[in-house]
Protein backbone atom coordinates (compact mmCIF):
# COMPACT_ATOMS: atom_id res chain seq x y z
CA UNK A 1 0.00 0.00 0.00
CA UNK A 2 0.84 3.51 -0.68
CA UNK A 3 0.59 6.44 1.23
CA UNK A 4 -1.13 9.19 -0.61
CA UNK A 5 0.58 12.16 1.24
CA UNK A 6 -0.52 15.12 0.31
CA UNK A 7 2.28 17.48 0.92
CA UNK A 8 4.79 16.88 -1.90
CA UNK A 9 1.51 17.83 -4.37
CA UNK A 10 0.30 20.31 -2.29
CA UNK A 11 3.91 21.88 -2.59
CA UNK A 12 4.21 21.82 -5.94
CA UNK A 13 0.75 23.13 -6.30
CA UNK A 14 2.16 26.30 -4.19
CA UNK A 15 5.21 26.72 -5.67
CA UNK A 16 3.08 27.12 -9.36
CA UNK A 17 1.12 29.23 -7.48
CA UNK A 18 4.22 31.45 -6.19
CA UNK A 19 5.26 32.07 -9.67
CA UNK A 20 1.44 33.05 -10.63
CA UNK A 21 1.39 35.50 -7.47
CA UNK A 22 5.19 36.91 -8.86
CA UNK A 23 3.78 37.48 -12.59
CA UNK A 24 0.58 39.57 -11.17
CA UNK A 25 2.42 41.62 -9.21
CA UNK A 26 4.64 42.48 -11.79
CA UNK A 27 1.65 43.10 -14.57
CA UNK A 28 -0.61 44.63 -12.65
CA UNK A 29 1.65 46.85 -9.82
CA UNK A 30 -0.21 45.07 -6.62
CA UNK A 31 -0.63 42.67 -4.50
CA UNK A 32 -3.33 39.86 -5.34
CA UNK A 33 -5.12 39.99 -1.55
CA UNK A 34 -7.28 37.03 0.51
CA UNK A 35 -9.24 37.73 3.24
CA UNK A 36 -10.30 35.80 5.89
CA UNK A 37 -13.22 36.00 8.00
CA UNK A 38 -13.47 34.16 11.50
CA UNK A 39 -16.61 34.82 13.79
CA UNK A 40 -16.82 33.66 16.93
CA UNK A 41 -14.12 31.64 19.26
CA UNK A 42 -13.70 28.37 17.69
CA UNK A 43 -10.34 27.22 18.63
CA UNK A 44 -10.46 25.15 15.36
CA UNK A 45 -11.25 27.96 13.12
CA UNK A 46 -8.71 30.29 15.07
CA UNK A 47 -6.10 27.68 14.05
CA UNK A 48 -7.41 27.34 10.70
CA UNK A 49 -7.65 30.92 9.54
CA UNK A 50 -4.73 31.52 10.64
CA UNK A 51 -2.88 28.81 9.06
CA UNK A 52 -5.04 30.39 5.83
CA UNK A 53 -3.56 33.83 6.23
CA UNK A 54 -0.34 32.96 6.67
CA UNK A 55 -0.03 30.30 3.54
CA UNK A 56 -1.67 33.23 1.50
CA UNK A 57 1.84 35.12 3.03
CA UNK A 58 4.11 31.95 2.36
CA UNK A 59 3.19 32.72 -1.46
CA UNK A 60 3.46 35.81 -1.52
CA UNK A 61 0.03 37.29 -1.28
CA UNK A 62 -1.58 40.28 1.13
CA UNK A 63 -3.81 38.39 3.50
CA UNK A 64 -5.88 39.38 6.10
CA UNK A 65 -7.45 37.64 9.06
CA UNK A 66 -11.07 39.47 10.17
CA UNK A 67 -11.81 38.11 13.66
CA UNK A 68 -15.66 39.01 14.75
CA UNK A 69 -17.70 38.12 17.85
CA UNK A 70 -19.73 35.94 18.80
CA UNK A 71 -22.91 37.85 18.86
CA UNK A 72 -21.75 39.91 15.74
CA UNK A 73 -25.66 40.09 13.98
CA UNK A 74 -25.77 38.82 9.81
CA UNK A 75 -26.55 42.83 9.12
CA UNK A 76 -22.79 43.36 10.25
CA UNK A 77 -21.67 40.35 8.46
CA UNK A 78 -23.39 40.87 5.19
CA UNK A 79 -22.48 44.95 5.13
CA UNK A 80 -18.85 43.91 5.68
CA UNK A 81 -19.06 41.70 3.04
CA UNK A 82 -20.18 44.03 0.43
CA UNK A 83 -17.74 46.04 1.53
CA UNK A 84 -14.90 43.70 0.68
CA UNK A 85 -17.01 42.81 -2.56
CA UNK A 86 -16.76 46.33 -3.78
CA UNK A 87 -12.94 46.62 -2.89
CA UNK A 88 -10.64 46.45 -5.56
CA UNK A 89 -7.91 45.54 -3.66
CA UNK A 90 -9.66 42.23 -2.71
CA UNK A 91 -9.21 39.05 -4.69
CA UNK A 92 -10.37 36.36 -2.76
CA UNK A 93 -12.30 35.97 0.23
CA UNK A 94 -13.77 33.24 2.67
CA UNK A 95 -15.92 33.12 5.90
CA UNK A 96 -14.70 30.01 7.97
CA UNK A 97 -17.38 27.65 8.86
CA UNK A 98 -18.64 26.76 11.62
CA UNK A 99 -21.11 30.05 12.50
CA UNK A 100 -22.10 30.63 15.68
CA UNK A 101 -25.66 30.40 16.29
CA UNK A 102 -28.55 31.42 14.10
CA UNK A 103 -25.65 32.92 11.39
CA UNK A 104 -25.11 29.59 9.78
CA UNK A 105 -28.88 29.88 8.65
CA UNK A 106 -28.36 33.32 6.87
CA UNK A 107 -27.83 32.75 3.02
CA UNK A 108 -24.27 33.61 3.48
CA UNK A 109 -23.16 31.90 0.32
CA UNK A 110 -24.84 34.77 -1.64
CA UNK A 111 -23.80 37.64 0.35
CA UNK A 112 -20.26 36.77 -1.36
CA UNK A 113 -19.98 37.69 -5.14
CA UNK A 114 -18.78 34.43 -7.24
CA UNK A 115 -15.94 36.13 -8.59
CA UNK A 116 -14.34 36.52 -5.43
CA UNK A 117 -15.72 33.19 -3.59
CA UNK A 118 -12.16 30.84 -3.34
CA UNK A 119 -14.53 28.20 -1.19
CA UNK A 120 -16.84 28.49 -3.96
CA UNK A 121 -20.24 28.24 -1.74
CA UNK A 122 -22.13 30.43 -4.20
CA UNK A 123 -24.79 28.80 -6.70
CA UNK A 124 -23.19 30.47 -9.56
CA UNK A 125 -19.52 28.77 -9.07
CA UNK A 126 -21.62 25.57 -8.28
CA UNK A 127 -23.25 25.72 -10.99
CA UNK A 128 -20.47 25.80 -13.58
CA UNK A 129 -18.87 23.02 -11.67
CA UNK A 130 -21.96 20.93 -12.38
CA UNK A 131 -21.86 22.22 -16.40
CA UNK A 132 -18.07 20.81 -16.03
CA UNK A 133 -17.20 24.71 -17.47
CA UNK A 134 -13.32 24.19 -17.62
CA UNK A 135 -13.15 27.86 -15.99
CA UNK A 136 -15.40 26.81 -12.96
CA UNK A 137 -14.12 27.61 -9.68
CA UNK A 138 -14.21 24.44 -8.08
CA UNK A 139 -14.25 24.08 -3.82
CA UNK A 140 -11.13 23.73 -2.58
CA UNK A 141 -11.37 20.07 -0.63
CA UNK A 142 -13.12 18.17 -3.33
CA UNK A 143 -10.30 19.99 -6.62
CA UNK A 144 -7.44 19.01 -3.62
CA UNK A 145 -8.76 15.29 -4.21
CA UNK A 146 -8.43 15.41 -7.40
CA UNK A 147 -5.03 16.89 -7.84
CA UNK A 148 -3.77 13.84 -4.83
CA UNK A 149 -5.25 11.36 -6.97
CA UNK A 150 -3.47 12.77 -10.19
CA UNK A 151 0.02 13.36 -8.86
CA UNK A 152 -0.25 9.60 -7.49
CA UNK A 153 -1.08 8.53 -11.26
CA UNK A 154 -4.75 7.00 -10.13
CA UNK A 155 -6.61 7.28 -13.17
CA UNK A 156 -10.44 8.12 -12.52
CA UNK A 157 -12.11 7.44 -15.80
CA UNK A 158 -13.94 4.41 -15.94
CA UNK A 159 -13.32 3.80 -12.35
CA UNK A 160 -16.15 3.08 -10.14
CA UNK A 161 -15.78 5.82 -7.51
CA UNK A 162 -17.88 6.37 -4.14
CA UNK A 163 -18.35 9.54 -2.00
CA UNK A 164 -19.47 8.78 1.29
CA UNK A 165 -21.04 11.90 2.85
CA UNK A 166 -23.32 14.70 0.68
CA UNK A 167 -22.04 17.97 2.30
CA UNK A 168 -22.55 21.22 -0.22
CA UNK A 169 -18.45 21.60 0.68
CA UNK A 170 -16.88 18.17 0.45
CA UNK A 171 -19.42 15.63 -0.89
CA UNK A 172 -21.61 16.61 -3.15
CA UNK A 173 -18.96 18.61 -5.52
CA UNK A 174 -16.48 15.63 -5.02
CA UNK A 175 -19.37 13.55 -6.66
CA UNK A 176 -19.18 16.18 -9.88
CA UNK A 177 -15.79 16.32 -9.96
CA UNK A 178 -15.58 12.40 -9.82
CA UNK A 179 -18.14 12.25 -12.73
CA UNK A 180 -16.67 15.06 -14.76
CA UNK A 181 -13.61 13.34 -14.78
CA UNK A 182 -15.93 10.18 -16.13
CA UNK A 183 -15.68 7.93 -12.87
CA UNK A 184 -19.14 6.09 -12.48
CA UNK A 185 -20.28 7.85 -9.17
CA UNK A 186 -22.23 6.39 -5.86
CA UNK A 187 -23.31 9.10 -3.65
CA UNK A 188 -23.75 7.44 0.24
CA UNK A 189 -25.16 9.46 3.08
CA UNK A 190 -26.46 8.62 6.78
CA UNK A 191 -29.85 7.61 4.92
CA UNK A 192 -27.87 5.08 2.52
CA UNK A 193 -29.22 1.79 3.18
CA UNK A 194 -26.60 -1.53 3.08
CA UNK A 195 -23.51 1.11 2.44
CA UNK A 196 -21.21 -1.51 2.73
CA UNK A 197 -22.81 -3.13 -0.44
CA UNK A 198 -21.97 0.09 -2.39
CA UNK A 199 -18.97 1.12 -0.86
CA UNK A 200 -17.33 -2.61 -1.67
CA UNK A 201 -18.16 -1.95 -5.59
CA UNK A 202 -16.22 0.88 -6.06
CA UNK A 203 -12.39 1.36 -6.81
CA UNK A 204 -11.87 4.91 -5.15
CA UNK A 205 -13.38 5.99 -2.26
CA UNK A 206 -13.80 9.82 -1.08
CA UNK A 207 -14.45 9.23 2.84
CA UNK A 208 -16.01 12.48 3.89
CA UNK A 209 -18.83 11.45 6.64
CA UNK A 210 -17.43 13.37 9.98
CA UNK A 211 -17.28 10.37 12.09
CA UNK A 212 -13.99 9.42 13.98
CA UNK A 213 -12.56 6.68 12.86
CA UNK A 214 -15.36 4.72 12.06
CA UNK A 215 -14.54 2.98 8.53
CA UNK A 216 -12.65 -0.11 8.37
CA UNK A 217 -11.44 -2.91 6.39
CA UNK A 218 -15.00 -4.31 5.77
CA UNK A 219 -16.35 -1.29 3.88
CA UNK A 220 -13.67 -1.45 1.52
CA UNK A 221 -12.81 -3.42 -1.84
CA UNK A 222 -9.55 -5.13 -1.47
CA UNK A 223 -6.60 -2.77 -3.30
CA UNK A 224 -9.28 0.27 -3.74
CA UNK A 225 -8.16 3.53 -3.28
CA UNK A 226 -8.88 5.36 -0.37
CA UNK A 227 -9.61 8.98 0.37
CA UNK A 228 -9.99 10.42 3.87
CA UNK A 229 -11.01 13.52 4.28
CA UNK A 230 -11.99 13.38 7.82
CA UNK A 231 -9.84 14.96 10.59
CA UNK A 232 -11.14 14.41 14.16
CA UNK A 233 -8.85 14.67 17.75
CA UNK A 234 -9.57 11.43 19.54
CA UNK A 235 -9.79 11.37 22.95
CA UNK A 236 -6.49 10.11 23.58
CA UNK A 237 -5.47 13.69 21.88
CA UNK A 238 -4.18 12.35 18.58
CA UNK A 239 -5.58 13.68 15.17
CA UNK A 240 -7.39 10.74 13.63
CA UNK A 241 -9.66 10.42 10.63
CA UNK A 242 -12.96 9.03 9.62
CA UNK A 243 -11.21 5.71 8.62
CA UNK A 244 -9.64 3.00 11.16
CA UNK A 245 -5.87 3.31 8.97
CA UNK A 246 -4.38 0.70 10.59
CA UNK A 247 -6.96 -1.87 9.75
CA UNK A 248 -6.89 -0.80 6.20
CA UNK A 249 -2.82 -0.90 5.63
CA UNK A 250 -2.38 -4.08 3.87
CA UNK A 251 -5.75 -4.18 2.52
CA UNK A 252 -6.37 -1.03 0.06
CA UNK A 253 -3.80 0.15 -2.21
CA UNK A 254 -3.65 3.30 -1.33
CA UNK A 255 -4.59 5.44 2.09
CA UNK A 256 -4.23 9.41 2.07
CA UNK A 257 -2.81 9.88 6.24
CA UNK A 258 -4.66 11.81 8.92
CA UNK A 259 -2.99 14.49 9.74
CA UNK A 260 -0.97 15.60 6.22
CA UNK A 261 -3.00 13.86 3.45
CA UNK A 262 -6.07 15.87 2.24
CA UNK A 263 -5.34 19.02 4.54
CA UNK A 264 -2.42 20.15 2.85
CA UNK A 265 -4.35 20.13 -0.58
CA UNK A 266 -7.45 22.03 0.67
CA UNK A 267 -5.37 25.04 1.38
CA UNK A 268 -3.18 24.75 -1.39
CA UNK A 269 -5.59 25.24 -3.33
CA UNK A 270 -7.48 27.68 -1.75
CA UNK A 271 -4.38 29.77 -2.61
CA UNK A 272 -5.01 28.59 -6.56
CA UNK A 273 -8.43 29.46 -6.07
CA UNK A 274 -7.36 33.19 -5.47
CA UNK A 275 -4.25 33.89 -7.99
CA UNK A 276 -7.46 32.52 -10.32
CA UNK A 277 -9.89 34.73 -9.01
CA UNK A 278 -7.69 37.68 -9.31
CA UNK A 279 -6.70 36.64 -12.64
CA UNK A 280 -9.86 36.49 -13.72
CA UNK A 281 -11.22 39.93 -12.56
CA UNK A 282 -8.21 41.11 -14.18
CA UNK A 283 -9.18 39.67 -17.68
CA UNK A 284 -12.44 40.99 -17.67
N1 LIG B 1 -14.74 24.76 7.57
C1 LIG B 1 -14.21 23.56 7.32
N2 LIG B 1 -13.70 23.52 6.08
C2 LIG B 1 -13.90 24.74 5.55
C3 LIG B 1 -13.59 25.33 4.28
O1 LIG B 1 -13.01 24.72 3.38
N3 LIG B 1 -14.00 26.62 4.12
C4 LIG B 1 -14.63 27.29 5.08
N4 LIG B 1 -15.00 28.55 4.81
N5 LIG B 1 -14.95 26.79 6.26
C5 LIG B 1 -14.57 25.51 6.48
Amino acid sequence: MIWLNGNPPADKILNEVELRVQKFKTSNHRHIKLVVVWVGNSEASKVYTNKKAVIAKQVGMLSELIHLPETTTAVELKNLLVKLNNDPTVDGMLVQRPLPGTLELEPIHLWITPEKDVDCFHPYNLGTLMRNDPEALVSCTPKGVMALLDFYSISVAGKNACVIGRSLIVGRPMTQLLLNANATTIQVHSKSKNIEELTQIADIVVVAAGLPEYFGKKMFKKDSVVIDVGIHRSNSGKIVGDCIADELINHVSGLSPVPKGVGPMTIAVLMQNTVLCAEKRVKN
